[in-house]
């Protein structure tokens, strides 16, 4: 069953039934202002942090689908009756109440038509602006001239911190009040809080000031006000349906000691044909800035200049900041788009994948419906890799991130396992002082977070041709500094100075996988095939350096881990995932449970330590015993016996996320190394089993939004096979996104110029790509008419034949147009 579809040419994914198996949302704003909407309204907005900078409240797992959100109520002063500009909260039937969503890049459009009046609502934070608009129309389709109240209602938080808010009733309670100023409710937090006395407008600037936050309308003006939630609501009643919509009358009442909320209502009158604009503004401010705000948004001039295929035209402020933050998107997607067979692969890479990438690297994992904000930095491993999944779109951003993440690397080489978000280069504590347990909660190294530096900064490199970066000074965490280079070659010595019995890097509090503990005696075959990779990657720097002692450093490195790896670890036709302290092999395929590992046969492949038959072995493997028609599982069978102290995935169901279920992000590593190896078709069908908008027909049994990527998706084990868990916020992104464009789109930027290496499923007999690559556009046909899954035979670039698939960036001009023709 489906509930939406793809709009590849507005980039929207349009929601046409409202009772989605769960929210599915989008992202509004940034860094600055971030603002999570979900296809019924529902959501929160918050001020920098999720947790600390709170604006409206928002009840994770709470029933009926998480509420509350931006609602808008229509009534119909007639009869009484009365709905919700979004299906949520009032909840119409919906054979006689029409709604679609439309999701788009930092925007979305909510329409809902019933009894012949039909609205729509767009709802966005401007670009780098730190408030929202809810820009709301309506039409009168009807004969009859039409009655109607309009109430916009936003649920304010009595406290910034989402934790006090939400549990610290005694108190956060009772510093928090409401005002009404003509058009607008402003609310104050810690009214006294200030040397200076607080004045309602806010003008006082000291620290300690009070807290202000509104809620305004702008384009008609407000009939009656809410200022308290318990008023607009009523007891024993909820949002879907409040006494003061039912009534008619919202109460006049501003909120002392209660719960401070904005609810706005206004009256029109439309005849039939006729419609109304009105904005709902949101923020972060004082009144000043609201009504300054309010008349900036007040001005309704209408435009035409819209692509949203829908009846009403938009207002020309309104119209100008939509047009700006598509270009920001648009612009940023633009530099990758491709025309394969398959719409499902297209709108992943072209759009939702993309976008998705970004979304996590603005906001890690912060704040969604499952996590509420309540950490305060940047996971190192996560963050690094994120990186990743955006450096073929902007690199300037990239390169930005990347640097931070490399001064949070401690000078002995470890990163900080979460980088804050007030980090201050040079001047941190780190895991071995109780400082930084004291202000972070974390204590100890991750075995491979400072790994994911190498191929990070690599694909930077390629990418940017910024090669100088490996040259650049940047602090550490704590103290000193040194180049990228020197960085490197540090996080390379932090896992040789960590090693256990057999010579392979120990894996400490964890490596990628967060519940196994294998100390700093036990040892981990992820953080050694990581460790090679590493190697690698700066063998390959050392060579272009031309060190030639740190190339004889690095070779005899190379081959001592690879002898221990072989020697400990390879089981024949299988690689073992771990040794614990104790001597027990994790991933042993003569073990009862967790027999064979999905990470440690990819990242064999991945890394270069298996090639050739061992490769082929592996990877054979994994296809035989792992995979199911939603993914891979990141092991089997489930631990039901182990445990802990080290395998803490036992805790989880089997078949649930780290404990055999199909956890998301190595699903793209698969990939990857399928591609590697030239298994086209195998990949392609891995990506596909995985690919959410593969699944947008049978989206009840995903239950995610079929756009975005989950954390991971329950595996054999469990009733519920196929349902995916944990949206947005995800790894995922950029390991799959990764896989598309390096591994089957094969567009691999070098130093001095790029290859186009496709490894594409045998029946793709043609497709086109437009890549730009250091600011020069590259259209791209490939022909694969001979129907093979890798392998180019020659190129033509502007017309001149080039034998191979590597272009030098010689050849290159503004805008090129190349042919790849693949081929034994
Ligand atoms: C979660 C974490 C990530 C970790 C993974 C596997 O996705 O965010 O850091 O690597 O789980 O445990």
């Amino acid at each position: 069953m489906n509930f939406g579809h793809f709009n590849a040419v507005n980039k929207e994914y349009v929601i046409t039934r409202p009772d989605t198996p769960a929210p599915w949302c989008n992202y509004l704003g940034s860094v600055d202002y971030g603002a999570i909407i979900s296809n019924n309204a529902t959501g929160y907005s918050f001020v920098k942090s999720g947790a600390a900078g709170r604006i409206i409240r928002f009840r994770l797992n709470s029933m009926s689908n998480d509420q509350p959100g931006r609602f808008i109520y229509i009534r119909d002063n007639e009869d009484g009756d009365y709905w919700s500009g979004s299906w949520q909260p009032v909840c119409k039937a919906i054979d006689s109440y029409k709604s679609e969503c439309r999701h788009g890049t930092a925007y979305t459009i909510i329409s809902s038509s019933y009894k012949d009046i039909e609205s729509r609502t767009l709802y966005y934070v401007p670009l780098d602006k730190n408030y929202e608009v809810w820009n709301f129309r309506i039409k009168n389709n009807s004969t009859n001239k039409r009655s109607l109240s309009i109430y916009g209602m936003a649920e304010f938080t009595n406290h910034d911190h989402y934790e006090n808010d939400t549990v610290n009733l005694q108190y956060s309670q009772f510093i928090s009040r409401t005002h009404f100023k003509e058009n607008h409710i402003l609310q104050v937090i810690n009214a006294n809080g200030s040397e200076a006395s607080a004045d309602v407008e806010g003008t006082s600037n000291k620290k300690g000031d009070p807290i202000y936050r509104f809620f305004g309308l702008a384009g008609q003006s407000v009939s009656a006000f809410d200022g308290e939630r318990d008023m607009f609501i009523g007891n024993y009643r909820n949002y879907g349906n409040p006494v003061a919509v039912e009534s008619g009358k919202c109460s006049n009442t501003v909120s002392y000691n209660g719960n401070s909320f904005g609810a706005l209502q206004t009256d029109i009158e439309l005849n039939p044909g006729e419609e109304a604009e009105m904005t709902f503004l949101l923020g972060a401010g004082n009144g000043a800035f609201a009504r300054e705000l309010i008349s900036k948004y007040a001005t309704v001039e209408k435009t035409d200049n819209c692509s949203c295929e829908a009846s009403f035209d938009f207002s020309q402020v309104v119209s100008h900041e939509l047009k700006q933050l598509k270009t920001f998107w648009h612009s940023r997607l633009g530099n990758l788009q491709v025309e394969t067979p398959d719409d499902n692969f297209n709108n992943m890479a072209n759009v939702w994948n993309a976008y998705q990438c970004f979304i996590t690297f603005f906001w890690s994992r912060a704040a969604s419906f499952q996590y509420c904000g309540l950490r305060n930095g940047l996971g190192y491993r996560d963050t690094v890799q994120d990186i990743q999944g955006i450096i073929h779109l902007d690199q300037n951003v990239a390169r930005e991130r990347l640097w931070l993440m490399l001064s949070g690397q401690v000078s002995n080489g470890g990163g900080l396992p979460l980088v804050k978000f007030d980090h201050r280069p040079g001047e941190e504590a780190t895991p071995d002082e109780s400082q930084y347990a004291k202000e972070t909660g974390q204590s100890f190294y991750r075995a491979d977070d400072a790994l994911w530096l190498f191929p990070t900064v690599i694909t930077y490199i390629k990418e940017s041709g910024d090669w100088d970066f490996i040259d650049e000074s940047i602090p550490y965490a704590d103290k000193g500094e040194a180049t990228v280079y020197i960085h490197l070659k540090q996080a390379i010595q932090f896992n040789l100075d960590r090693q256990g019995s057999h010579g392979l890097p120990a894996g400490l509090y964890a490596d990628w996988n967060d519940c196994l503990r294998l100390g700093s005696k036990g040892e981990s075959l992820f953080v050694a095939f990581q460790l090679y990779y590493a190697l690698k990657i700066f063998e390959e720097f050392a060579v272009k350096k031309g060190s030639s002692a740190d190339i004889a450093w690095v070779k005899g490195l190379l081959e001592e881990l690879n002898g221990s790896i072989q020697k400990s670890a390879w089981e024949g036709d299988q690689y073992v995932r771990g040794f614990t302290e104790d001597g027990y092999i994790i991933g042993s395929k003569n073990n009862s449970e967790a027999s064979l590992w999905l990470n440690p046969q990819v990242w064999s492949v991945i890394s270069g330590a298996a090639e050739g038959e061992q490769a082929n072995a592996v990877l054979d493997k994994v296809y035989a015993n792992l995979n199911t028609k939603y993914g891979a599982m990141l092991f089997y069978p489930a631990f039901r016996e182990y445990g802990l102290p080290v395998a803490r995935m036992s805790l989880f169901n089997a078949g649930t996320k780290e404990n055999a279920g199909i956890f998301s992000q190595p699903q793209g590593w698969l990939i990857l190394a399928e591609t590697i190896i030239g298994n086209g078709n195998r990949a392609y069908e891995y990506f596909t089993e995985i690919n959410p908008a593969a699944m947008n027909d049978n989206a009840e049994k995903r239950k995610l939004e079929p756009y975005i990527h989950g954390q991971a998706t329950e595996g054999t084990d469990t009733q519920n096979h196929g349902r995916s868990h944990v949206h947005w916020l995800t790894g995922t992104a950029s390991t799959v996104m990764v896989s598309m464009v390096y591994g089957i789109l094969g567009l691999q930027p070098e130093y001095d110029g790029i290859k186009i290496n496709p490894c594409i499923p045998s029946n793709w007999t043609n497709f086109k790509m437009t890549k730009v690559f250091r600011n020069n556009v590259l259209n791209i046909t490939v022909d694969n008419s001979q129907g093979v899954e890798k392998g180019v035979k020659y190129v033509t670039v502007n017309g001149k034949r080039i034998d191979g698939c590597y272009i030098s960036t010689d050849e290159l001009k503004a805008t090129n147009e190349i042919v790849v023709v693949m081929g034994e």
